[in-house]
């Protein structure tokens, strides 16, 4: 199309031949010269699995959304794999929380009982799981604490790499860690290789920036920081170059994969990861942003299907691979 600016000035020599027919632009034209396509494919879906509930109850800050029992998640996930999503995320919440997190480990926990339980039902849905401490750490900080209350890193990285390996054992078909502590990928790529999992890929939550768009993620998850934030280890939102440090640490470290969180607001992040990365790019929709669109569809003040399409366009048009969101099933049944 021609914009104002590029439209010739009056009295210039105009080639008609180059005008767009805009009359001329029918529903079938608008598919064919489409540049940007999003597909069933696209989408993983999180889910968060509970432990010491019986029924699946709803997020009141995400409505849709709910936190389910181990007992009852081999029929989600066959709805969710009837409705062509290829993939799921599980997010584990734990009955018993300690210091050291160890309920992230524990072979027979929370995310180790869902997986198995998805595989048996659903052993074509690909089961990526979440590996961060904060659902599991009694204060809900994504590591193990000093005494003087600041997350230390080398001694969460055993950690992280013990709860990836019981995950894989599991049968997880992907990791994805989503702590942001310093050579993550690494310990965990190595802890994986040594118990026979060299074919399990990693998906690094490479650039994830300390945001207020996980809002309703912690009252899912009930990981919300007893004190403090994650400040000094999420990245500050102003940054981008620094993205890019922690995506290149990412990828030299070995991660298949990677990823930018939150979507929306950080589109401008996913597009130059793009353009400096070939491998596969995730982004996270995020619990806050979901929850948006849903609050002002509920006031009437949206019309849902449209923002929902067009939120997930933007973010594969900027360059996403794949798109973790809870818009997942809805999203489902409108597209290809
Ligand atoms: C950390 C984790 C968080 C999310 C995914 N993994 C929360 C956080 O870092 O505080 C947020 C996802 C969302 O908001 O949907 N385990």
């Amino acid at each position: 199309m021609l914009t104002e600016r590029e439209a010739p000035a009056r009295g210039q020599q105009t080639d008609l031949t180059v005008r767009p027919r805009r009359t001329r632009r029918t529903e079938t034209l608008r598919r064919m010269v489409r540049e940007t396509r999003l597909s069933v494919d696209n989408l993983i879906y999180p889910l968060f699995i509970v432990e010491g509930i019986n029924e699946a109850t709803e997020i009141s800050s995400m409505p849709g959304q709910y936190r389910w029992p181990v007992a009852k998640i081999a029929a989600e996930a066959e709805s969710i794999a009837k409705l062509g999503i290829p993939a799921v995320l599980l997010f584990g919440i734990p009955d018993f929380k300690d210091e050291m997190g160890r309920e992230a480990y524990n072979p027979n926990g929370i995310v180790q009982a869902a997986v198995r339980e998805i595989k048996r039902a659903v052993p074509e849905l690909v089961v990526i799981t979440d590996v961060c401490l904060c659902e599991y750490t009694s204060h809900g900080h994504c590591g193990v604490l000093s005494p003087d209350g600041y997350v230390q890193n080398d001694p969460t990285l055993e950690l992280l790499a013990r709860m990836s390996l019981s995950h894989a054992e599991a049968g997880a078909d992907i990791i994805a860690p989503s702590d942001m502590m310093d050579g993550r990928v690494r310990s965990i790529r190595t802890a994986l290789d040594g118990g026979g999992f060299e074919n399990t890929p990693i998906m690094a939550y490479s650039a994830k920036f300390a945001s207020g768009f996980y809002g309703p993620f912690r009252e899912a998850a009930d990981s919300t920081p007893s004190f403090g934030d994650r400040r000094s280890y999420q990245m500050d939102p102003p940054n981008i170059r620094e993205a890019l440090r922690e995506v290149e640490l990412d990828v030299q470290e070995g991660a298949d994969m990677i990823m930018v969180k939150p979507a929306l607001p950080y589109l401008d992040v996913i597009a130059k990861v793009r353009e400096r990365y070939d491998l596969p790019l995730a982004a996270y929709n995020v619990s806050g942003e979901y929850a948006m669109l849903k609050a002002a569809a509920r006031m009437g003040w949206l019309d849902e299907e449209r923002v929902i399409r067009e939120s997930l366009i933007a973010i594969k048009r900027a360059g996403a691979d794949m798109i973790i969101t809870y818009h997942s099933k809805e999203a489902a049944g409108w597209l290809d």
